[in-house]
């Protein structure tokens, strides 16, 4: 357990970093902190660690993992381009919450990227992520350190309760900040093309470096999506979840009725709404996800008010949506995975 973290020079001396990295260099699974989620990280050399790491998760083998790096010269043994748009993402947004898809150089095992051309790589901005990335000097395959489909951990105790046994060792320091995974860009093409939504907004990817093209598969399901993991099912509570659709107060009383109708059936009602509409709900479990205000608040309590509904033994979850811009664009991804497409429309007044 580190406690509140310092900067990342610092903690490049304190025992547990030291005791992680050694870890990872010996080809063990170590779990630590990211400024998104907590991540699941291995050698990205070692076939055997590698391998280790989906069968932790149960992840499937087609699904590849992003590679972390601690320093920017360690992108020159990854990718064999780093393309002008890249590079302008990479000034820009690292360290931080951006994965950019590239061309691999065939460095890292066959497993990290499933067997594709290219490798995504991210250098995170957490001081623990990245002073255990320098101290191993290995680079690190590492996907989130949830078990496949369950919602990313925002905390070391979810880790503990997805993976516990799996795991050879967990940096614990606190809860994450971002709270939803990085935004992944695959920028081998000519115009930047947005794969994941998270943490770095699609907004401020326009004005980094103008034209960015959003993966069709994203928005409906006509086309796959091209990143393979966005076509699982995924960061889903146990109950079935349904987003309603709609603003104000047609969304709230929408809401109150389904939530009553519910109850009538006999069901175990959750409702994920927001410090302003808290009070108006009445179910067996109400949590707010942050303050519609603060839109970075319901990205931060997103995958913990989902693991809550879970405690709660709910089987009927109803969420309240969000205008999809800015981070809530990213929110609502995950939202639209967690209820495996399921919206009800508020219908107008
Ligand atoms: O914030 C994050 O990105 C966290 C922390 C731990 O860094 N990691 C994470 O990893 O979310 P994971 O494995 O849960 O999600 C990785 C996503 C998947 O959707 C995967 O399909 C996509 O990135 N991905 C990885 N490599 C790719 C590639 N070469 N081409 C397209 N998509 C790729
Ligand atoms: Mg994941």
């Amino acid at each position: 357990r580190i406690g509140q973290p310092a900067d990342a020079e610092e903690l490049r001396k304190h025992p547990a970093i030291r005791e992680a990295a050694r870890m990872l260099r010996e080809g063990k699974l170590v779990a630590f902190p990211t400024e998104t989620v907590y991540g699941l990280g291995a050698d990205a050399r070692s076939e055997e660690a590698v391998s280790r790491i989906f069968a932790a998760k149960g992840r499937p083998g087609d699904n590849p993992l992003i590679v972390h790096i601690g320093h920017l010269c360690q992108l020159r043994d990854l990718v064999a381009e780093l393309p002008p748009k890249g590079e302008l993402l990479v000034r820009r947004f690292w360290p931080g919450p951006l994965t950019l898809v590239l061309p691999h150089r065939g460095t890292v095992v066959r497993k990290v990227t499933a067997g594709l051309e290219t490798v995504g790589v991210r250098m995170p901005s957490h001081p623990v992520a990245l002073a255990l990335l320098q101290e191993s000097g290995v680079p690190v395959a590492a996907p989130s350190a949830n078990r496949s489909g369950r919602p990313s951990p925002t905390e070391a105790d979810h880790v503990w309760e997805d993976l516990g046994e799996a795991i050879d060792g967990l940096l614990d320091a606190g809860p994450t900040g971002v709270g939803l995974e990085s935004t992944v860009v695959d920028v081998t093409g000519s115009v930047p093309l947005l794969l994941r939504p998270g943490g770095v907004t699609l907004e401020e990817l326009r004005e980094a470096v103008g034209e960015v093209r959003v993966d069709p598969g994203l928005e409906g399901d006509d086309h796959p999506p091209r990143s393979p993991g966005m076509k699982y099912r995924h960061y889903a509570p146990e109950g079935e979840m349904w987003l309603v659709e709609g603003s104000g107060e047609t969304l709230v009383r929408r809401i109150r009725e389904l939530a009553e109708d519910a109850r009538r059936a006999g069901r175990r009602v959750g409702i994920l709404t927001t410090e302003e509409n808290l009070s108006r709900y009445r179910a067996d479990r109400v949590v707010a996800l942050g303050r519609r205000s603060d839109p970075e608040s319901v990205a931060r309590n997103l995958y913990r008010a989902l693991r809550e509904m879970d405690r709660a033994g709910v089987d009927y979850i109803l969420a309240e949506t969000f205008p999809a811009e800015g981070i809530f664009r990213s929110v609502m991804n995950r939202l639209h995975k967690a209820a495996g497409g399921r919206v009800i429309r508020a219908e107008g007044p």
